[in-house]
């Protein structure tokens, strides 16, 4: 097939673009690199540089004939959101509104979107499925959530083939590809650079209902969750849109990752308790059990500490990032 990657220059983006040359697809990376990394772009792909919001560049870049588009470009932290809601609209719904129009001129027919958690805000129920209530808590959550919506409405009219795979945490790196954002917010890479620098770490909440009180997420490996796009591409049919939640169904508190990377780097590790941070849920961990029937998807690197362990060879690998 030949594919667009908008957002491959990105931490998921590049490996999944990666990924999809190795399995012979012809791929093309469309990225405005604001946050992605030249350094990112695999080889074998061609990077067309520039953002969804811009209509003309967009059109233009559609008008190549794909055979489908895995949609990873967007704003994706909840703590930002919060305070820029208007940008993470007009990134988020604005930008892939251009590109389904697009995509529409130019007849393009599969699309893969990065969804998330986000969606299900507080959920009442853990594992977390899919027809679980969406009631995001947060701008970004919301921004994703009208997309999704607006992808089904746009299936249901057009034909379009689409999945979106609704991302828990996502962790690891995958050989010369890992996770270098500027500022960075995640909690492994910041655990990891604490453990590096000999700093320290804050923890985010420590009242939260949760077993050590600390907030519970579902870490899933990168490249476990770039193999899901690889069999949602292949899989979607005309006029589908299928919604998949990927996670390993197992959670972890902020506490216990703290654990695991001091067991990982052999390094002490200070942690500090701080409060919370605005819009984080207390516990999102997914029930994976659609994608594993529907599409035969299974994670291969489920535990915690090979993440922990293959971002931490990544960092020390390249100590300034994509530098
Ligand atoms: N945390 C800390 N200290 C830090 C950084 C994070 O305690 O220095 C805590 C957070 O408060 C949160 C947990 O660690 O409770 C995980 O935080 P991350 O920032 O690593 O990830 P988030 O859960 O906030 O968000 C990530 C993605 C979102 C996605 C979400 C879904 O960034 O895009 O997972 O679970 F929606």
């Amino acid at each position: 097939m030949k594919v667009l990657v908008t957002g491959g220059a990105g931490y998921i983006g590049s490996v999944v673009a990666s990924q999809l040359v190795e399995a012979g697809h012809e791929t093309v990376v469309l990225d405005d690199l604001s946050k992605g990394h030249r350094e990112a772009v695999p080889e074998g792909t061609r990077l067309l540089q520039g953002n969804l919001l811009d209509t003309g560049f967009t059109r233009q870049t559609l008008s190549e004939s794909f055979d489908g588009v895995l949609h990873f470009a967007a704003l994706s932290l909840v703590g930002e959101s919060v305070e820029k809601p208007e940008i993470y609209y007009r990134n988020n719904v604005c930008g892939t509104l251009n590109l389904l129009e697009a995509m529409r001129e130019a007849g393009t027919g599969k699309l893969v979107f990065s969804s998330t958690a986000a969606v299900y805000g507080e959920p009442e129920e853990v594992p977390i499925q899919e027809s679980a209530p969406t009631l995001p808590t947060n701008p970004y959550g919301s921004s994703k959530l009208a997309v999704d919506r607006l992808i089904g409405a746009v299936c249901g009219a057009r034909g379009l083939a689409a999945t979106s795979l609704r991302y828990f945490n996502v962790a690891g790196a995958s050989g010369r590809f890992g996770e270098d954002h500027h500022p960075e917010t995640h909690l492994i890479p910041l655990v990891l650079r604490a453990a590096a620098e000999g700093s320290s770490v804050k923890i985010f909440g420590t009242d939260y209902p949760t077993r050590d009180g600390t907030a519970v997420r579902d870490y899933i490996h990168v490249e476990d969750l770039g193999r899901a796009h690889l069999l949602a591409l292949e899989a979607a049919g005309p006029g589908e849109h299928s919604v998949y939640n990927l996670g390993n169904g197992a959670g972890f508190s902020v506490r216990e990752v703290v654990e695991a990377a001091r067991r990982v780097t052999g390094q002490s590790i200070d942690a500090v308790e701080a409060p919370r941070r605005a819009g984080d849920p207390p516990t999102l961990v997914a029930s994976s059990e659609k994608i594993q029937a529907d599409l035969g998807w299974k994670p291969e690197k489920p535990e915690l500490e090979t993440m922990i362990s293959d971002a931490w060879t990544w960092m020390c690998d390249h100590p300034n990032g994509y530098g």
